[in-house]
């Protein structure tokens, strides 16, 4: 699907090769996008820290060579470096989380925007958390920042929805990556605990949000702005609730028996 009917859709992944930008990127370029991958990885095609202004100077500089752009996926951000309570971090690990999660949001937006605005189409996807709606202890400064993605997700586009520009995100939990690898999720635990606390009973494939991604980027989801959609499982809808062990219900009580 084309967000117009016009000839290969141009799209920019940051955070492209690993992980959740990477099972996305490739899903795009199997649509028949040509995809611009941005990410520290060399194989990348624009190689850099997407935080730093030079690489997104480059971005803009393949971008404009291109001619067009039609999807933007923010994707990059990361949920270290952590502390273990708010009390214990610092203004270097705030201002890095910044970056990392948000800060590198607004200058790509920011730089790529004027040409879809002045195309009069594009689709932008952000990549926020579900802990921008549920809390999340140790990682306030973090769920701060991904609220703001999916704030200003929504204002923007309010904003540009008259230039024929949607804005959506999608709110991961529970992806199996190289920053949350299963194992460090499970922590120990049998994998067949899983099903009581994931009402989809596994933890999320990279090609999972992939598809969502996909789908918000697409002509499909072309009367849908603003939104940020959980892919999660329905660990957001749960919220706390765990199917009981023993097979008898539910509970939500914190040592769910
Ligand atoms: N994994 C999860 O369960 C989960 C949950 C909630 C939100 N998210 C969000 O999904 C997104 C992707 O997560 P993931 O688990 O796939 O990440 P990941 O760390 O496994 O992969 C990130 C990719 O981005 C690249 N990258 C990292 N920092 C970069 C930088 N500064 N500049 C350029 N490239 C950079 C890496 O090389 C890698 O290719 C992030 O925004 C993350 O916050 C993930």
């Amino acid at each position: 699907m084309t967000e117009d009917a016009g000839p290969r859709r141009v799209c920019v992944v940051t955070g492209g090769v690993h992980g959740i930008g990477g099972a996305v990127s490739r899903r795009l370029a199997a649509d028949g996008d040509r995809v611009v991958v941005v990410d520290l990885d060399e194989s990348a095609d624009v190689v850099g820290d997407v935080t730093d202004p030079s690489t997104v100077a480059r971005l803009v500089e393949v971008v404009d060579g291109l001619g067009r752009l039609d999807v933007l996926v923010n994707n990059v951000g990361d949920f270290r470096p952590a502390s273990k309570t708010f009390l214990d971090s610092t203004p270097g690990q705030w201002q890095r989380l910044y970056e990392l999660n948000l800060g590198h949001v607004l200058s790509v937006t920011h730089a790529l925007l004027p040409r879809m605005v002045a195309q009069g189409h594009g689709a932008i996807v952000n990549n926020s958390t579900v802990e921008a709606f549920r809390g999340i202890p140790g990682h306030a400064v973090y769920s701060g920042f991904n609220a703001a993605v999916s704030a200003f997700t929504k204002s923007l586009a309010v904003e540009v929805g008259r230039h024929g520009v949607r804005v959506n995100a999608i709110a991961p939990d529970l992806a199996d990556t190289d920053q949350t690898p299963a194992a460090a999720m499970l922590r120990g635990r049998d994998p067949a605990s899983v099903p009581l606390w994931v009402p989809l009973g596994r933890f999320g494939r990279p090609e999972d949000y992939a598809e969502v991604v996909a789908f918000l980027a697409s002509d499909a989801a072309r009367f849908v702005t603003g939104q940020t959609l959980p892919v999660d499982g329905g660990t957001l809808a749960a919220s706390g609730w765990y199917a009981r062990e023993d097979g008898k219900g539910w509970t939500n009580m914190p040592d769910h028996p």
